[in-house]
């Protein structure tokens, strides 16, 4: 799904005097349709630039990435444009990619009323919305609150809602629980991968907790002062 070669990206720092810091370097990895490859590293190794990067986001420095066989590496801005719908990220913190003034029906239906899913009616977009909102494991009372008025889990599940609205192939999922309570981190990487099993997603799953990487993920690659050090089965040890 996504082919990954001599990645880098450098930093500019220092205003007067510009200094290139590289935080990632020479960085390759393939990942499978349907695999979730995990990225597990120190805070500050380069992980979520890595994921940043995949999803051109950024610039890379260097290297060369490869979606779904197509080299995206020099594409410009609008035909990135009309690949961005099959490529989504979520972000640690759900409060980001939700927009405050939106109702979070209005969030969920926005995908659709854009027309990513074809010409729907307003009464088919209020029950894809629906159903959205089941599969999510949120009600019909959370349809009408501002992302204010729910809890961070609650808007992360309206953030995996969008997503699917969207109906993308692959997903950086850069430690989407790291910001929540405890109490509701399992449910929440429990929703993840139940997700990504019933649409058939390929996964770029970030985290710094190993233990959670390994529960999450087909292959772990480690990753140090940017560079992928190892990539192995997350059943090895
Ligand atoms: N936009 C940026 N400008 C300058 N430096 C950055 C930027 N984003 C990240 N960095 C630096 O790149 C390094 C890697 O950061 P990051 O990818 O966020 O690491 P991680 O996600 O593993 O914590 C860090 O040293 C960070 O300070
Ligand atoms: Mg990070």
């Amino acid at each position: 799904m996504i082919e990954v070669y001599d990645l880098q990206k450098h930093f500019a720092s220092g205003f007067i005097k510009k200094r290139y810091k590289p935080a990632v370097q020479s960085v390759s990895f393939a990942i499978e349709k349907g695999e979730t490859l995990g990225l597990v590293g120190e805070s500050g190794c380069g992980k979520t630039t890595v994921g940043r990067l995949l999803l051109r986001l950024i610039e890379p420095t260097a290297g060369k990435i490869v979606f779904d066989g197509q080299d995206i590496t020099g594409l410009k801005h609008a035909e990135m444009r009309k690949l961005r719908p099959r490529m989504q990220m979520i972000f640690q913190d759900p409060e980001s990619s939700l927009n405050p003034r939106m109702k979070i029906g209005e969030s969920i239906a926005e995908p659709f009323r854009l027309g990513l899913r074809g010409r729907c009616s307003k009464s088919e977009i209020r029950n894809h919305v629906q159903e959205l909102v089941d599969i999510v494991g949120l009600n019909q009372e959370h349809v009408n609150r501002y992302p204010y008025q729910l809890s961070g889990g609650q808007n992360q599940r309206v953030v995996l809602a969008r997503i699917l609205a969207i109906n993308p192939e692959f997903i950086v999922a850069d430690e989407p629980t790291a910001a929540l309570d405890v109490s509701v981190q399992a449910q929440i990487l429990r929703l993840i991968m139940d997700l990504k099993r019933d649409f058939g997603l390929t996964m770029l799953f970030i985290s710094h907790d190993l233990e959670v990487v390994r529960h999450m993920s087909d292959r772990i690659a480690m990753m140090d002062k940017g560079r992928i050090v190892e990539i192995k089965s997350s059943k090895d040890n």
